[in-house]
């Protein structure tokens, strides 16, 4: 098969891009490179070099934002893929409603001109669409499955959440098949979009204490890399996923708290503090995501506990050498 991934070279767009090339198929990532965190805190060069070493031949890379509908039209007219995976964004929800503009014109407008790029290219059969947890707003049930109303709370999710309407429309009006995908809280090597698992890691490796509010209760579904990616080669590859919604995570809540509570034992002086309770409301409570569908469904069966994910990402930054013990 020939995959299309735009937003190929971001965190998890490179995992499946290596996982489709081990498959014997054959990659197309377009990509724009940009990182939305301030160059100042970010070790977005240092983590993006790491992403396709032995793979930079591999994998055929074309710059192109998704915004620029030309390039991208000639792109796909150009390499004619079975499927094309939408991976690119502004992927950060706290940045999304700040700069309410670029979210929309990327999440949403970009998502649109892919939709008109394909929709007359009769190779296209499958359009795989990567939404988001947040589009389900505070999780009224736990765990949190695909029939879950979806009231999101901020711009991101709503760009999110516009984004699978105007999927499903465009390829039933297209007789193209889609697949839309629900991540939440993906975690591992050369993440650098600052969410907390980066900034707990690191902020760890460095000496720093974590501070934790509330208590530390929040929960999340993190999900290993890994585990992501081969969630999203199996919504590529299986005739059983077209035209279905899922949830891809590891499918368990874990607290903030055991989040610190992991890291410790892998930087046994590491100092854990208790911040005031600092409620915000523009952020959705969350917890786990149902995932059963997948796993009946796709065969999704998820390998990495928080746990083990933590383990082999701690390894990774020690063995980059990016993030040294302030003294
Ligand atoms: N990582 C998570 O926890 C998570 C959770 C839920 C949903 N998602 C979604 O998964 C997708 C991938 O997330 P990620 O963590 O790999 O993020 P990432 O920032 O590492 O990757 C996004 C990629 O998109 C590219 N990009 C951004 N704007 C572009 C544009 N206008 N044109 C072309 N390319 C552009 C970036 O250069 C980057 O390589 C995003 O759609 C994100 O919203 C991620």
């Amino acid at each position: 098969m020939k995959i299309f991934i735009t937003g190929g070279a971001g965190f998890i767009g490179a995992v499946l891009a290596k996982k489709l090339v081990d498959l014997g198929d054959e990659v197309v990532v377009y990509d724009s490179f940009v990182n939305f965190i301030s160059p100042f805190k970010s070790h977005y060069s240092d983590y993006v070099k790491h992403r396709f070493i032995g793979y930079e031949d591999k994998v055929k890379f074309i710059r192109g934002d998704i915004r620029n509908k030309d390039r991208l039209l000639h792109a796909l007219m150009d390499q004619k893929p079975d499927v094309v995976v939408q991976l690119a964004a502004l992927p950060i929800a706290t940045t999304s409603d700040d700069l309410t503009e670029e979210a929309t014109e990327i999440n949403l407008n970009g998502t649109i001109n892919i939709l008109e790029a394909i929709k007359h290219k009769a190779s296209v059969k499958r359009f795989i669409y990567t939404s988001s947890s947040m589009i389900y707003g505070d999780f009224e049930y736990i765990p949190a499955d695909e029939k879950h109303s979806t009231k999101p709370k901020g711009v991101y999710g709503a760009t999110k959440l516009s984004g699978e309407i105007l999927t499903k429309a465009f390829c039933k009006m297209y007789d193209k098949e889609f697949v839309i995908i629900r991540p939440s809280a993906v975690y591992g090597p050369t993440d650098a979009n600052r969410r907390v698992s980066q900034i707990f890691v690191e902020n760890a490796l460095a000496g720093k204490p974590l501070i934790l509010h509330n208590g530390g209760e929040s929960r999340l579904d993190f999900t290993y890399i890994e585990d992501i990616a081969d969630g999203f080669l199996l919504a590529i590859k299986k005739p059983e996923a077209a035209n279905q919604i899922f949830n891809l995570t590891r499918g368990e809540g874990r607290s903030l708290k055991e989040l610190a509570e992991i890291l410790k034992k892998h930087i046994p002086d590491l100092v854990i503090e208790f911040g005031e309770v600092k409620q915000d409301e523009k952020r959705p409570e969350r917890g786990a995501l149902g995932i059963q569908k997948a796993r009946d469904l796709l065969g999704y069966s998820p390998k990495y506990s928080l746990e083990e994910g933590i383990a082999k990402y701690v390894e990774f930054i020690k063995q980059t050498g990016v993030i040294k013990k302030e003294q």
